[in-house]
């Protein structure tokens, strides 16, 4: 299997592509507040788009479904590529907004970036950071804060040429049932951390040290899980071993595949682990314009900003 199974994939019917492209153009730019949320005005017009199309909602239907199904899995992969193809980038981008905002609201959280990050493919940095190219292992994003983001997004805009760097997802919560009392007991104890808390908006405050396990259901609560912070963490202590035991089931769990142009995976956090495997040999040889290239971009569920 290359690319999502089709259980998880939503195709757009051609009449919400042309609704996109056709009355799109015309609603207000993704312009944020001061929380870095999509404005609530813009995301009103957003709405009375969707209120007006059958079709939108059965869209929205199926992937709150996929999404949120506390026995599902916690990810669907939207395939947007005809948004990008017909209206380029920059309509086919706001065209990809809307569809988001109408099952959650924008979120930028990095204050140094635009509502979309471009993650593409550096050579020079980490190899397992988002935009390395080497093994991205498990991990759910801006893990070490109050609020982490309830769906992450990632749009594929240029897969890697090398024809690797398959995206990886696993379901949490069945991961963590597998675990022993003992493992569970370890992973509730609020002894965790995971790198730097800067120039963030929109996810609450730093988390650190916090529990992998927070006893929350997953409609509230997160699973903290990465596998980034075991390179640091010490080898005979038994949270370690937790960690570990962790990620062995997630990995035994996992689901594997690759990303196609304009194949949009949405992940929800409470539910589910995402990583991506290395990207194929000799990038060196591939100019950096032509190598792999996602925007992320972040989504607060709608409940959360009416509380
Ligand atoms: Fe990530």
């Amino acid at each position: 299997m290359t690319t999502a199974p089709s259980t998880f994939r939503v195709p757009l019917p051609e009449t919400l592509i042309n609704l996109l492209g056709r009355r799109g153009i015309d609603l207000p730019a993704a312009e944020l507040d001061g929380g870095g949320l999509l404005r609530k005005d813009v995301s009103a017009a957003y709405d009375r788009l969707r209120a007006e199309s059958p079709e939108a909602q059965i869209v929205v239907r199926r992937c709150r479904d996929l999404l949120n199904d506390p026995d599902g899995d916690g990810f669907a992969v939207l395939e947007v590529g005809p948004l990008l193809d017909r209206y380029g980038l920059d309509d086919g981008q706001k065209a990809a907004t809307i569809l988001l905002s109408w099952f959650g609201v924008p979120l930028r959280a990095f204050d140094k970036w635009p509502l979309w990050k471009p993650l593409g493919t550096n050579l020079t940095i980490d190899p397992m950071r988002a935009t390395g190219s080497g093994y991205n292992p498990l991990h759910i994003d801006v893990v070490n804060a109050t609020e982490p983001p309830d769906y992450s997004a990632l749009l594929c805009v240029r897969p890697d040429p090398r024809g690797e760097g398959r995206s990886i997802v696993s379901q949490l919560r069945r991961a963590v049932d597998r675990l022993s009392d003992g493992e569970r007991a370890f992973l509730a104890e609020p002894v965790f951390r995971d790198g730097a808390f800067y120039d963030l908006t929109g996810v609450g405050k730093e988390y650190g040290p916090f529990p992998v396990l927070d006893g929350l259901p997953a409609s509230e609560g997160f699973v903290r899980f990465t596998a980034k912070m075991l390179p640091d963490m010490d080898l005979r202590d038994p949270h370690t071993s937790a960690v570990r035991a962790l990620e062995r089931e997630l990995i035994a769990g996992q689901k594997k595949f690759l990303l196609g142009f304009g194949d949009l995976i949405v992940v929800n956090q409470h539910l589910c682990v995402h990583g991506r495997e290395a990207l194929g040999q000799g990038q060196d040889e591939v100019s950096e314009v032509r190598r792999r290239l996602l925007w992320q971009m972040f989504l607060r569920s709608a409940e959360a900003d009416a509380r």
